[in-house]
């Protein structure tokens, strides 16, 4: 079986849900807390094993700054991870402009033509946590590297999936499974609709017959349904497996209210700042 060595962190969109922010900040550069988004990704990428990283932008955004090499200010904070000031420094690094927004199935077909083996897609402004660490101690996600080791188990294509309340389901593709076998996808699902309230959290890992199934599930045809109709292709031939991520956090930096919530709920559970950050909440919800 074919090694996991590519992973595409996906950015080209515009981000309209977070402007005017995201007019002149990428969404995807935004932190949580002290460390963006795109580092979080890159490290969790490298923690799953791959050898290069792709990054999908677009024309109007500029993403030099966080690719770049900062260990010249390791002397002034010795106490930040190295891995954390130059998140890109030990991997080969690939960026690819999108020319328009059209779709996830859009940007991974901007990569393919430098991708020979599957590979793995994180969705740029979602974070998975599974241990809340602080720069001076920091440990990477490991969401992608379960898709990698599900991938090398069974050699099928697989999605990361979390359950959200079941009145949220319409913000999601809601999948329907038999066992690990995703049996259906509903895009965005009225609750009365929705299979359950499993979704699909911005994590896939995809095989090199991708790049085929996106040209016959074309953009001009699919629209930004493009990618979940490859993912149906393959859930009704060899299958498409659903990998649970029950022990993560979901981070979202698409949206206000998501990204607020994120760095509160993050805060509450980073040691170096649950404690004073929690009193000074409770001191602060008291006054209302
Ligand atoms: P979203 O659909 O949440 O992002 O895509 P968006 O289109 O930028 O946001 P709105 O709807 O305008 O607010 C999730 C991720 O996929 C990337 C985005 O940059 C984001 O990180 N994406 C989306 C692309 O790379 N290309 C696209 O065509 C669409």
């Amino acid at each position: 079986m074919a090694a996991v060595e590519d992973a595409l962190l996906v950015a080209g969109g515009l981000g309209t849900r977070m402007l005017p922010t995201s007019a002149s900040v990428p969404k995807e550069a935004l932190p949580l807390v002290d460390i963006p988004a795109l580092h979080h990704l890159a490290r969790e990428a490298v923690a799953a094993g791959v050898r290069r990283i792709h990054i999908i932008s677009s024309p109007r955004k500029d993403l030099t700054g966080l690719l770049g090499d900062n260990a010249w200010l390791q002397s002034k904070r010795p106490d930040i991870d190295s891995q954390l000031l130059s998140p890109f420094a030990d991997i080969e690094v690939h960026v690819h402009i999108q020319q328009e927004p059209l779709g996830l199935g859009n940007a991974i077909e901007c990569a393919l033509s430098d991708i020979s083996g599957p590979f793995l897609v994180l969705l740029g402004d979602n974070i998975l946590l599974d241990k809340h660490t602080s720069p001076d101690s920091f440990s990477p996600s490991t969401a992608s590297l379960k898709l990698v080791e599900n991938f090398n188990k069974n050699g099928l294509p697989c999605v990361g999936l979390l359950k959200v309340m079941p009145e949220d389901v319409s913000d999601y593709g809601v999948v329907r499974q038999d066992g690990e076998r995703i049996l259906e996808i509903v895009e965005k699902p009225t609750i009365e609709e929705a299979p359950s309230n499993l979704v699909l959290c911005g994590r896939y890992l995809f095989t090199s017959d991708c790049r085929a199934l996106l040209q016959k599930y074309s953009v001009e045809a699919y629209g930004e349904l493009q990618s979940i109709a490859v993912q149906k292709h393959w859930m009704e031939n060899d299958g498409l497996l659903g990998v649970e991520l029950a022990q993560f956090q979901w981070y979202d930096s698409g949206k206000p209210l998501p990204w607020l919530q994120a760095q509160v709920d993050h805060a509450l559970r980073r040691s170096d700042l649950s404690e004073s950050f929690s009193a000074w909440l409770k001191d602060r919800l008291a006054q209302d």
